[in-house]
């Protein structure tokens, strides 16, 4: 049967063999897939070790992202934009090929919940590795401005001035920024604290979008304070994690699965419904 896995440490909790089995069994395809957590500093070998043993992909999870991006044999054009794999194909004349879906699956969980990104004033929240995956999909959906705020402003201002030849992109500190936006989106890991992000709440409004990458049995601690200072459409990263999936799961299979009813099982399987 073929086999697939996701590498990351610690990844016990990960839900990727859960939504990759849904998604094998709605698609009829037979595969396996597991999950596999070696040290931080064996990761090469095992990767090397998985696909000698007749392994045909896998997903890269934290901490390995930005490593598998130098150990594979080729990149697809968005990894290489994102400095990162999450994907790796072995094809059929036997190389392997680094990919990363994250930001297709942001950008696609976003349209599924309507968000309309197109001419609108987009804000991100964090200049790591999760922003760096999400701006060029989000620029290829052409917002009238993408602003990006980090703490540590300086990596915000590189990060703008390298995606400047996609789209309207700029750095701003948190207390430069003001005007109306249209959609937030938190890639900072500050959740995983129960921390904030130190953004105004005058800039949140009834009519604004908030997404956060983060996500758990209840609202993560972005959302709480967003729904408190008035936002009405806020949404978690559970979504962008099927999308990313259903992404990789193309790239392996050539068959791509819906997700709607995969999230509503993750869901259950969570407990947040
Ligand atoms: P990831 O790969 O998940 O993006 P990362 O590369 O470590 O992880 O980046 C974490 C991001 O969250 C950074 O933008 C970080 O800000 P700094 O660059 O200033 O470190 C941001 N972050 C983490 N904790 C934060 C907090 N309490 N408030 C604001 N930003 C925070």
């Amino acid at each position: 049967m073929d086999r697939y896995l996701v590498f990351g440490h610690p990844v016990r909790h990960s839900k990727s063999p859960f939504i990759h089995t849904l998604f094998a069994r709605q698609t009829q395809q037979e595969l396996e897939y597991g999950l596999a957590e070696p040290a931080v500093d064996e990761f090469a070998q095992a990767l090397r070790t998985f696909f000698d043993q007749g392994g045909k992909g896998c997903n890269v999870t934290v901490p390995f992202k930005e490593q598998a991006f130098t150990l594979v044999d080729r990149l697809s054009p968005r990894a290489k934009r994102a400095g990162a794999v999450n994907t790796i194909k072995l094809t059929d004349d036997g190389v392997l090929l680094g990919d990363n879906t994250d930001g297709a699956g942001l950008v696609a969980d976003l349209k599924s919940h309507g968000v309309t990104l197109a001419d609108n004033r987009i804000l991100l929240l964090g200049a790591g590795g999760a922003a760096r995956g999400a701006l060029a999909p989000l620029l290829a959906e052409l917002p009238s401005e993408l602003v990006i705020a980090n703490r540590t402003h300086t990596k915000a201002q590189k990060l703008a001035a390298e995606f400047h030849d996609l789209g309207p992109v700029t750095a701003q500190t948190y207390e430069q920024l003001a005007g109306s936006f249209d959609l937030v989106i938190n890639s900072t890991s500050a959740s995983l604290q129960g921390e904030l992000p130190p953004l105004a709440p005058a800039l949140i409004h009834t009519d604004i979008a908030i997404y956060d990458m983060m996500y758990g049995a209840s609202d993560t601690a972005f959302i709480s304070w967003a729904k408190q200072h008035g936002a009405r459409q806020t949404m978690d990263g559970l979504g962008m994690l099927v999308e990313q999936a259903a992404e990789a799961f193309t790239v392996w299979r050539g068959i791509r699965p819906g997700t709607k009813q995969v999230l509503r099982e993750l869901k259950r399987n969570l407990g947040v419904i």
